[in-house]
């Protein structure tokens, strides 16, 4: 191990999510500490614009949409195969819409659920079963707190977040002979596209109370990014199957 616990150097992560946001907060950090990164996400314009930001060399795009959870795990070999053993990654592709109850429908669920969970399951399939089980891997989904607490219109997305808590916990024992640890974070409001459009779907009166509500103010994707590093590297090496609330204090308000 190394002596500088959070040094990525020589290893090589996934990050979904990278275009845009947490995601790219993520991509970013991470060269910095000197891994070499995979950048996922859908938008090649917006992937390339992440990688040309970052330090180091042997970063590449790899554009893949997260609904195509069928062929997520063969996807996961073939970058493998391309560019090396993963020694890690962070699940942050996902979405949000803000739904009631009333404009309920099935495709809205299955979007959100493919996306925000399945996904998760299906790349930790591709990984386990391409990567150097003589060191240790690392997996960070991004959840959110809306997978903690109950939130008007927020049900489907936060039951998706939940999901990743409960996954987080069955993986981190199911893996635990692959020699591979399994954590989560769990954001409130960070100031991204995201929360840009979550504003966008509400009054500005709601909106304000949302921020109100976080007693330090909104989160940055880099406070984020912080938190993700810190669990997917060495510091974190007995450290398995917990979420990591990254609030602000939203929770003990
Ligand atoms: N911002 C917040 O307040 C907040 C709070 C708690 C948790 N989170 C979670 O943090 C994560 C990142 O959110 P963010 O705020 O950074 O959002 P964002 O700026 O909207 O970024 C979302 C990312 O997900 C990717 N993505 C969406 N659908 C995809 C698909 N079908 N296939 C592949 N990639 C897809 C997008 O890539 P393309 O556009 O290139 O497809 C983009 O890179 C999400 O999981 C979100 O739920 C966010």
């Amino acid at each position: 191990m190394s002596i500088q616990p959070m040094d990525f150097s020589g290893k090589r992560v996934l990050v979904t999510g990278a275009s845009s946001g947490i995601g790219r907060a993520c991509a970013v950090l991470l060269a910095e500490l000197g891994a070499k990164v995979i950048l996922n996400g859908r938008n090649i314009q917006t992937l390339q614009h992440t990688a040309e930001s970052l330090v180091g060399g042997g970063h590449v795009c790899a554009p893949f949409d997260m609904t195509d959870t069928d062929k997520l795990c063969d996807w996961i070999k073939t970058l493998t195969a391309e560019h090396g053993y993963l020694d890690g990654f962070v699940h942050c592709a996902g979405v949000q819409v803000t739904k009631p109850i009333r404009l309920f429908d099935q495709a809205f669920f299955d979007d959100t659920m493919h996306v925000n969970l399945a996904s998760a399951m299906a790349i930790t399939q591709g990984f386990r079963l391409k990567r150097d089980r003589t060191k240790q891997g690392a997996i960070v989904f991004v959840a959110s707190i809306a997978g903690l607490i109950g939130q008007t219109g927020n049900t489907v997305y936060g039951a998706s977040k939940a999901g990743l808590m409960s996954l987080t916990r069955g993986l981190s024992m199911e893996l635990l002979r692959d020699n591979i640890r399994v954590n989560c974070v769990a954001p409130a409001l960070v100031a991204t596209d995201m929360a840009e459009r979550t504003k966008a779907s509400m009054t500005e009166a709601q909106f304000q109370h949302m921020v109100n509500q976080h007693p330090m103010g909104l989160g940055q994707p880099e406070d984020v990014a912080n938190a993700v590093a810190f669990l997917l590297s060495d510091a974190a090496k007995w450290i398995n199957a917990v979420t990591l609330p990254v609030e602000g204090g939203y929770l003990a308000n």
